[in-house]
């Protein structure tokens, strides 16, 4: 799968790069994943594991890994984990010993997991933090026990991590800069061409903005930065509505039913993510319109029930969050850190840029 991953990649950052031009805590991670899927998991990963091993990474079957994901149910994270979880394998860890728990969306609980993983002795701990602005108490947590960290998905701000750096701790964060994606989601709209979008003639585009969590970095910047690449490239825009959708696909499309009855001159619906652009377009069903020809609607994720949407024409389009890359990075940085190696204090991947053009290509290499 990496190598089918690398190879997409590499055609994408090509043609990418051809266009920039123009444009609780103690459940183990048969709880994470089915059992049947870890059976799977287990058995795909055993020649690898063996090869591991040989290459003088066979302490690592002994080594316990600790997970913290904000919310189970959210598809993303549940992509992220269950490849977290299959590459540790790959790489020479045991299945039972990487225990991944669900703080169903609520820091009181994710703290008093991390306390358990702590008194439970876990080697590392990789954690998604429900809010990133309890960053420092989750540091001070791990730093205080001697357990090295890696932040994933969600990034504390530049102060904490200043503070990894200044005291030489060994914490990281894997993630990708969502400046970026906000970006990609106004180029594809800028891409279309206002004629196009501009479905009123008044010269500007009538957007909707459906959020994710308010205090993660993540939403902050793809609610800007999309708008940014439309103000950049010379198009006005007019906001009718910027509501919260927390990720959420039901929430958006709750939302955009009523935001498109009180606003029927919506050309564009920017989501944070595609969680909640499945549910936007739900909602642009249901109200009678039709994506590609009287709205326009984009996303970011590439999840395969958007990449479909892609591919038949009811999503304009999406933006890769590289749950691969983000996973292998994650592990690595663990590693690195159990083998008394160092990382840097973040670690970034590139996100793509996802039209009809090259969707299926996405979809062949993320299923
Ligand atoms: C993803 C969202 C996900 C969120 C969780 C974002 O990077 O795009 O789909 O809900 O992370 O923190």
């Amino acid at each position: 799968m990496k190598k089918k991953i690398v190879s997409v990649l590499t055609v994408a950052m090509l043609s990418m790069s051809m266009l920039a031009g123009c444009s609780s805590a103690g459940n183990n991670a048969k709880d994470a994943v089915n059992t049947t899927e870890n059976e799977a998991v287990a058995d795909v990963a055993k020649e690898t594991a063996k090869q591991a091993a040989d290459a003088g990474n066979g302490s690592l079957i002994d080594k316990k890994v600790g997970v913290c994901i904000y919310q189970f149910s959210d598809n993303f994270m549940t992509l992220f984990r269950n490849e977290l979880l299959s590459y540790f394998v790959a790489q020479g860890f045991s299945a039972d010993n990487i225990t991944i728990v669900d703080a169903a969306n609520d820091q009181e609980t994710q703290t008093k997991q991390i306390e358990e993983f702590i008194a439970n002795g876990v080697d590392v701990l990789i954690i998604n933090p429900v809010n990133s602005s309890s960053a420092d108490a989750i540091t001070d947590l791990a730093v205080g026990a001697n357990i090295p960290l890696v932040y994933i998905n969600r990034e504390p701000d530049a102060d904490e991590e200043q503070r990894w750096e200044d005291n030489d701790w060994n914490v990281c964060y894997v993630g990708c800069d969502a400046r970026q994606s906000g970006t990609y989601q106004g180029e594809i709209i800028v891409d279309l061409g206002l004629d196009t979008v501009d479905l009123n003639g008044d010269r500007k585009v009538q957007y909707i903005m459906i959020e994710g969590d308010p205090e993660n970095i993540d939403a902050q910047y793809r609610t800007d930065f999309s708008i940014k690449a439309l103000e950049d490239a010379g198009i006005k825009v007019d906001c009718l509505e910027d509501e919260v959708g927390n990720w959420d696909q039901a929430t958006a499309q709750q939302i955009v039913a009523n935001a498109l009855e009180s606003h029927p001159e919506t050309e564009v619906v920017f989501c944070n993510n595609d969680a909640m652009a499945l549910g936007a377009l739900k909602s642009i069903q249901a109200a009678g319109r039709t994506v590609g020809s009287d709205i326009y609607l984009v996303g970011v994720d590439a999840l395969s029930e958007a990449l479909e949407d892609v591919i038949a024409g009811t999503m304009t389009g999406t933006v890769f969050n590289d749950h691969f890359s983000q996973a292998h990075s994650a592990a690595d940085a663990a590693i690195n850190y159990l083998t008394g190696g160092k990382n840097d204090r973040y670690i970034g991947c590139d996100y793509i840029k996802v039209t009809a053009d090259n969707a299926q290509e996405i979809l062949d290499a993320v299923k």
